[in-house]
């Protein structure tokens, strides 16, 4: 069978979201097809630094450990956001919200402690995660990081990060990012923050898809509209759902051949607009490996089986490994 890191070695590394159960379950199909690997949640603020004096590295060190040991790169997720994070990072030791030089000094002790540790062994970081408003007119989404230390609390991370690692490639990563007005959002953000000389190499596009949404038309014009600015661009969390976002059926056990047919169609078109503007896309990330585990049997419909992926529960392809591998 055609190794997927093989197939798009000339164009782009292959990455898989993995997590200390998978790093195990799924570690014969990682080595063989992946060519870099992203931890799901363990180097996220939560899992890496839980209380203020204290920092849990094991499992990421792990992670990081056996991507060495079989040739894989390594993505870093995520340095700032505001989900997964400890209150205590936010509070003073009376619990009432902190001020932005206390803040602004927790952040940078932060992201200095976990960006040297991993200096020289990761390509990239999502410095910044999901700061962009979905809705209204607001560039920025109402966040602690927002409130307490201002709009420069972007800038800053990515300034802390790239003292802490300047090889490290500087990510912006956001979701509905092929949404036209999010993009137009996504967009201004990053332009701002190359104006103002800002070290940010590129922005991560999660690509949370489905058979569905969003149109090919509207992720064209997305990546066109990033690729202007002339930064890299990373597909970081790539997966393709079989269902339409609010669709509550859970009864399903099975994917049908329609599902598997026309996820196969979807994908082949993705890869094909990755491999247009290679020139700018370096890593396609998906998020996950095998359809035995995926964050999407949770979310956003509790229980609601789903197969996002190009390997079926056994590790075995799907149609949409052949589709994928037939645009190379
Ligand atoms: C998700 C993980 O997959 C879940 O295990 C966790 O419970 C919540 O976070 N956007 C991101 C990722 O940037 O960090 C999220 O990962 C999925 C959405």
């Amino acid at each position: 069978m055609m190794r997927l890191r093989e197939a798009f070695k000339e164009q782009f590394l292959i990455g898989a979201a993995v997590n200390p159960v998978t790093l195990d379950s799924q570690r014969d199909l990682l080595i063989e097809h992946f060519n870099s690997v992203t931890a799901e949640n363990e180097m996220k603020f939560e899992r890496l630094h839980p209380t203020e004096d204290r920092y849990t590295f094991e499992a990421a060190d792990r992670m990081v450990a056996l991507a060495k040991a079989n040739g894989m790169g390594v993505r870093g997720h995520t340095l700032v956001w505001h989900n997964q994070t400890p209150t205590w990072v936010f509070e003073n030791e009376d619990g009432s919200q902190t001020d932005r030089v206390t803040l602004l000094a927790r952040m940078k002790s932060h992201i200095n402690t976990v960006v040297s540790r991993y200096r020289g062994e990761l390509y990239a970081w999502d410095v910044v995660n999901e700061a962009v408003s979905d809705s209204g007119s607001e560039l920025l989404r109402p966040s602690k990081w927002l409130d307490i230390i201002g709009e420069d609390f972007i800038a800053k991370a990515f300034e802390y990060a790239h003292e802490a690692d300047p090889e490290a490639l500087l990510f912006y990563n956001d979701y509905n990012e092929a949404d036209p007005v999010k993009s137009e959002k996504i967009y201004t953000l990053v332009k701002s923050l190359l104006e103002q000389g800002v070290p940010i190499h590129g922005i991560g596009l999660q690509a949370h898809w489905s058979l569905y949404h969003p149109s090919l038309d509207n992720i064209r014009v997305a990546i066109e509209k990033y690729a202007s600015l002339g930064v890299k661009l990373h597909i970081t969390e790539l997966d393709v759902s079989m269902f339409a976002f609010d669709d509550r059926r859970t009864d399903l056990t099975a994917p049908t051949e329609e599902m598997l047919a026309l996820q196969a169609e979807r994908y082949g078109q993705f890869f094909r607009l990755f491999q247009e503007y290679s020139e700018y896309i370096t890593s396609v990330t998906f998020w996950g490996a095998a359809d035995d585990y995926t964050w999407l049997d949770h979310f956003p419909v509790r229980g609601r089986k789903n197969w996002p992926f190009l390997f079926d529960a056994k590790h075995q392809p799907k149609p949409s490994y052949s589709e994928v591998l037939k645009t190379v």
